[in-house]
């Protein structure tokens, strides 16, 4: 069975693509793995690149292909691999649209505040139109505190699904990515690399 995982969410820094990073790291462990990055920023694409310096981790195959040949190119690509992670642009447009019509789930990070819940609306509708699940990702979240608590309230309000383990804001995250790395392989045993592996568990029951 192959996969297709695609994070979005229209606000930028929300943590789409360092999610998108760690999950592909941790993954590639055990599957064959590829990244798509259809974001012109292009920083998967350049992670990617810190990652073909790297001796010993895993290979991770790469496209940043988008545009009217982006569904072919999903396609493609979910065919040669166990999964695939798209990483979209922090805007609601065609590509972001194609990759979510294509995904069995769709990973939506937010960081616990009030606008960066509001910024996922868009988001939310495209995958409601397109009838694809998602998932609401808690990112940058603190362990307690009363802005977590009032954006935990307005999801389960709002009844949004959501992942149930969350990211803390967590300096290991940039560290790794600066590596072309993920948390999982640059510090296993940290509380960023327990998380992350929490919410790539989370991931697969709900994809299976
Ligand atoms: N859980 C986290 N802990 C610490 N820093 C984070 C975390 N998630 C993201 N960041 C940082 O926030 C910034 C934006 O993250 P990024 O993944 O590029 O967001 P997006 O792709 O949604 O624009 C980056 O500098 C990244 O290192
Ligand atoms: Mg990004």
């Amino acid at each position: 069975m192959s996969v297709v995982i695609t994070v979005a969410q229209q606000k930028g820094g929300a943590g789409k693509t360092t999610l998108a990073a760690n999950l592909a790291a941790a993954l590639a462990e055990h599957a064959r793995v590829a990244v798509l990055d259809i974001d012109p920023q292009r920083s998967l694409a350049r992670w990617h690149g810190l990652r073909a310096g790297q001796k010993g981790v895993p290979l991770i195959a790469l496209s940043d292909l988008s545009g009217w040949r982006l569904a072919a190119e999903i396609d493609r690509m979910r065919r040669a691999h166990d999964v695939l992670i798209v990483d979209s642009p922090p805007h609601v447009e065609s590509d972001a649209q194609a990759a979510i019509r294509a995904a069995d789930l769709v990973l939506v990070p937010v960081q616990p505040s009030p606008p960066d819940l509001w910024a996922t609306e868009g988001t939310l509708k495209l995958a409601r139109d397109e009838k694809r699940p998602f998932r609401l990702v808690l990112n940058r979240a603190p362990a307690s505190g009363s802005l977590r608590a009032a954006v935990e309230a307005e999801i389960a309000r709002q009844d949004l699904p959501r992942l149930e383990a969350v990211l803390g804001n967590r300096v290991g995250f940039a560290g790794a990515f600066a590596k072309g790395l993920g948390v999982t392989e640059t510090s296993p045993r940290s509380v960023a690399a327990a998380e992350l592996r929490a919410v790539l568990a989370e991931i697969m029951g709900a994809i299976r």
